[in-house]
């Protein structure tokens, strides 16, 4: 038997319920914060991440999805969305056609990662991408937009973390300083600390390894060498954040994973989903645009991964979206009247009533199984006595009442639903 692929799953009809209920809340939100929506394709020349997101890190180094197509061009598949909206901001100079550009999407990603709950390798993220502001009020407007979102769907074990990474000179002095610090501890941190020591020095704060921990626990924090700027910035960003009633913390060790950062960094991470907690994750990147070959932009951004946030909202016993229930069951009672059931109930498709109805012959009983598992409001009857007198026989299914309308009237079975 051919099976999915290992990180990929099947999203059946029942759990597409809660998809769409997500994607919906997610648009309603974002346009209510006036966001357009932008999609970009699921493909892109691979030095596009390679430089956008950083050589050293582990998605461009361990976990990209890249081939050779048969021009022999390097592609690979988005494992973010960012370089992918940003190349296209530069394409089409969207600059040019607006200072400001407020974008969203919803689209899968793909990163080789060890699957475990809440890890994939084909996933998907929701997102914004805020181009053209360097108002630390456009980096409150992105967390609270993505922690308006999560609230929505009924989630409350959540915390909202929030750094302050400064511009690049700024951090250059305090890789020195965090380098003199681990220098004489070197040989306690683990081969891929010690990696990350000569590489990329700062993710050793995402170490999981407990001595690890331990050992940068004590570290010096990157708030105290920040240049005068992005201090001020940070403070701008904690006041909107508290004039919102957004509850945070700040968390000097959250320093994330890509390297395109400058400035605020955040994080919202759930208590209900393990190791894989981050939900989402996000922030400034004001040099990302003109390393990619832009003109100076500065930008902001977060980005959710949709799987982790149903595994949470299900840990958590939240959103319960209305499953699909459907307007109208056509029983039909006398057999030779199936060609009569089949023209009404395309006439009630066509007035955009849900309608089914049985194609297999089964017995008045049966068909009423089938109307109660599909959760109809009414059941519409063909045949017997009243059908004889020129009626339909409805029957209501949460009441249990039931009246005569005649077969021609479709418009007042309509009405029954305003449509
Ligand atoms: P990221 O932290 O790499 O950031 O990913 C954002 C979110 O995507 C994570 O918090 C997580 O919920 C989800 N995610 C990541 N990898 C996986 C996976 N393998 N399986 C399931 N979910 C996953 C970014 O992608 C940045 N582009 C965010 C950003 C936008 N920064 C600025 N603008």
């Amino acid at each position: 038997m051919i099976r999915a692929i290992t990180g990929t799953k099947d999203i059946l009809p029942n759990d597409v319920i809660k998809w769409t209920y997500l994607e919906q809340l997610v648009k309603e939100i974002f346009t209510n914060f006036n966001y357009k929506e932008i999609r970009t394709p699921i493909f892109e020349e691979t030095q596009l991440f390679a430089r956008g997101i950083g050589e050293e890190t582990d998605i461009v180094g361990k976990e990209m999805y890249t081939f050779s197509d048969r021009s022999g061009t390097s592609l690979t598949l988005k494992p973010e969305m960012t370089a992918s909206v940003v190349r296209a901001f530069i394409e089409h100079s969207l600059g040019k056609l607006q200072t400001l550009n407020k974008l969203f999407y919803i689209s899968p990603m793909f990163r080789q990662e060890k699957p475990q709950a809440g890890r994939f390798r084909q996933f998907h993220q929701f997102g914004a991408e805020v181009l053209g502001s360097d108002s630390p009020l456009a980096d409150a407007e992105v967390i609270i937009i993505a922690y308006r979102i999560l609230v929505s769907l009924g989630l409350k074990d959540l915390r909202v973390k929030i750094n302050s990474i400064g511009i690049p000179s700024a951090r250059e002095n305090y890789k020195t300083v965090l380098r003199n610090y681990l220098k004489d501890k070197l040989p306690d941190l683990t081969e891929e600390s010690k990696v990350r020591f000569e590489k990329n020095i700062l993710r050793i704060f995402d170490s999981k390894a407990e001595n690890d921990i331990k050992i940068m626990q004590n570290a010096p924090i990157i708030t105290d060498y920040l240049d005068e700027q992005s201090l001020s910035d940070f403070q701008v960003v904690k006041e909107a954040l508290n004039s919102a009633g957004i509850p945070f913390e700040v968390d000097p060790s959250l320093v994330r994973g890509l390297d395109y950062y400058t400035k605020t960094t955040f994080e919202i991470v759930s208590g209900k989903v393990g190791s894989q907690s981050a939900l989402c994750g996000g922030g400034r990147y004001d040099l990302l645009i003109n390393e990619l070959g832009g003109t100076d932009t500065p930008a902001v951004g977060f980005a959710a991964g949709i799987e982790r946030i149903l595994l949470a909202c299900e840990n958590e016993n939240a959103f319960t979206p209305d499953d699909s229930s459907i307007d109208f069951y056509i029983v039909v009672i006398e057999k030779n009247l199936d060609k009569e059931a089949f023209r009404l109930s395309c006439l009630l498709r066509e007035n955009r009533i849900i309608t089914e109805i049985d194609y297999s012959a089964r017995s008045v009983k049966a068909q009423m199984r089938e109307a109660n598992k599909f959760k109809a409001k009414f059941v519409l009857f063909i045949g017997g006595d009243e059908y004889k007198e020129g009626c339909f026989n409805i029957k209501n299914m949460e009441t249990g009442d039931q009246k005569k309308v005649p077969i021609n009237d479709i418009s007042s079975i309509c009405a029954m639903f305003n449509k």
